[in-house]
């Protein structure tokens, strides 16, 4: 059985596994609504929060699973990329019962841990395929050949803001609150996606660039008074929606026409509607493993090095992904 833990942003969770990839527990514990105020998440509040609610969500993944902590043999907790002081948390938690039990832990890549969403039951995935990873803090796209993390290679990513970081800004400029991406999923179905001409960047390769599209949601909004923004609202965020999911399709398709032809989508934005019906082909992970839970980062611990006891008291958490 594997404790998976992930802190890495605003979300305190923790999971049971088991190393065949069945989910026994998965707690989420979100602190979007402490961060709704600002408009995003405030680091530092994060790691606070995170340090109270981080022992409840493993006592609870426990309970659910109906297992105590003799019946884990590995622990696997995010190290990075993400917000350093939350990471921090997460992993002094995980050194803790890994030491105190004597146990392996295991080190797990956060963008990792979102392509292993897709290799538990009952999807268990199978490399090779494509995949788009699509989050608050990233957009690429990736040719998955094994099940590590070194048997993934890099196509293209964001030169500038994630997909879901664009969804979060437009839905900010738009009036709705924090986090965007699932206010503008929901407002969208009542707009009609064609009203505004939103620009979908046309780079070289397969890189992708957001930050065009939210100047032009800028100016859209500017040129409305508060009673004309309120009655578009829905046309907005349908067509800015429009937008990025056609960035998204557009790319992924034309990366997917490698020898597999597979192509699997993962992390928060792949919980979004209209990109799930834009690729009926498409392999999507299960909608409570789009945005970050343990379960997909246990997951990732199946494929990942363990480091073995006393090794891993001086390992680091990281911010970056370079
Ligand atoms: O994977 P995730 O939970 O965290 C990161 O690793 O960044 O992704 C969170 C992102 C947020 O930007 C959120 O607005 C977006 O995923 N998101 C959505 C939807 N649900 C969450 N974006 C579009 N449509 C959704 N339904
Ligand atoms: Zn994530």
């Amino acid at each position: 059985m594997i404790l998976g833990i992930e802190t890495s942003c605003d979300e305190t969770a923790a999971a049971v596994v088991t190393h065949r990839g069945e989910i026994r527990s998965s707690v989420v514990s979100s602190q979007a609504e402490l961060h709704a105020r600002y408009g995003g998440v405030v680091p530092e509040i994060a790691s606070r929060r995170h340090l109270e609610l981080i022992s409840p969500a493993i006592r609870e993944a426990l309970a659910l699973a109906g297992v105590s902590l003799d019946d884990v043999d590995t622990v696997a907790v995010t190290a990075g990329p993400g917000l350093i002081g939350a990471l921090l948390v997460g992993v002094s938690a995980a050194k803790g019962i890994a030491w105190g039990r004597g146990l392996p832990l295991v080190p797990v890549n956060h963008l990792h841990g979102h392509v292993a969403s897709l290799y538990l039951a009952p999807l268990e995935l199978e490399p090779p395929f494509t995949c788009l990873l699509a989050s608050g803090g990233h957009t690429m796209l990736l040719d998955v050949r094994e099940r590590s993390w070194d048997g993934v290679r890099v196509l293209g990513t964001t030169l500038d803001d994630a997909a879901g970081e664009a969804f979060d800004k437009g839905a900010r400029l738009l009036g709705l609150p924090y986090p965007g991406g699932a206010e503008i999923d929901r407002l969208a179905r009542e707009g009609d996606p064609a009203a505004f001409a939103f620009p979908v960047a046309r780079l070289p390769g397969l890189d992708f660039s957001f930050s065009g599209l939210k100047t032009a949601l800028l100016y859209a909004v500017r040129d409305l008074d508060r009673e004309q923004l309120r009655a578009r609202r829905p046309d907005l965020a349908a067509s800015y929606q429009r937008a990025i999911v056609r960035a998204l399709v557009e790319r992924a398709e034309a990366a997917a026409t490698g020898d597999s032809g597979t192509l699997a989508i993962v992390g928060g934005v792949a919980a979004n509607s209209e990109l799930r019906a834009a690729l009926p082909d498409a392999v999507a992970a299960p909608l409570p493993l789009c945005t970050d839970n343990a379960a997909m980062i246990a997951s990732a611990a199946r494929y990942a090095d363990p480091v073995p006891a006393a090794e891993y008291l001086a390992l680091d958490a990281f911010a970056s992904a370079s």
